[in-house]
């Protein structure tokens, strides 16, 4: 089943990640779509100050990956905006079993990299301040996340 959710301001959409965060499990991974601006840094800020990691958590632009090991768990936050060489060489599936939380944004650009199971959130900007927010789990441990927290 996906969730359709709208979003009114930055707010809502820390508390939906902040929500999502309370059942986090490790080796989870969420996989972020959505136009520039539509609030997948947002979200992924949200959810980092919910595991209570005390670094700035800054869009990895230039980095692709940046690892938050200050927290509850390592969190591992990439972006794919940038990436302009190959995939593979980013080892990108190495990140899936080191016992974190991955949050990729742009996800739909590696769609052939992504693990088998994942939570899949989609942004869509309506106006300045509202999002449709599509969440999509894949797996039942994700579904099963959904059902608690949504
Ligand atoms: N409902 C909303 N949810 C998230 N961000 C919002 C919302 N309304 C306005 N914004 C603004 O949209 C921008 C989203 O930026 P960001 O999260 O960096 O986008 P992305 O990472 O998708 O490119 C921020 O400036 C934020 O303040
Ligand atoms: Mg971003």
């Amino acid at each position: 089943m996906d969730y359709k959710i709208k979003s009114y301001s930055e707010m809502d959409t820390i508390e939906l990640a902040q929500n999502i965060e309370s059942e986090k499990f490790k080796n989870m991974v969420i996989c972020l779509e959505g136009d520039l601006g539509s609030g997948k840094t947002i979200f992924t800020k949200g959810f980092a100050r919910s595991m209570e990691i005390k670094e700035p958590v800054t869009s990895p632009t230039f980095n692709i990956i940046k690892e938050y090991t200050t927290g509850e768990m390592p969190l591992y936050h990439m972006d794919l905006y940038r990436l302009d060489g190959n995939v593979e060489d980013l080892g990108i599936e190495d990140y899936y079993k080191k016992g974190g939380i991955c949050i990729i944004e742009w996800a739909d650009m590696i769609e052939d990299y992504l693990p088998r199971h994942y939570l899949k959130i989609k942004f869509k900007i309506i106006d300045e301040n509202t999002r449709l927010i599509t969440i999509e789990p894949k797996g039942s441990k994700y579904e099963e996340l959904c059902e608690a927290v949504l």
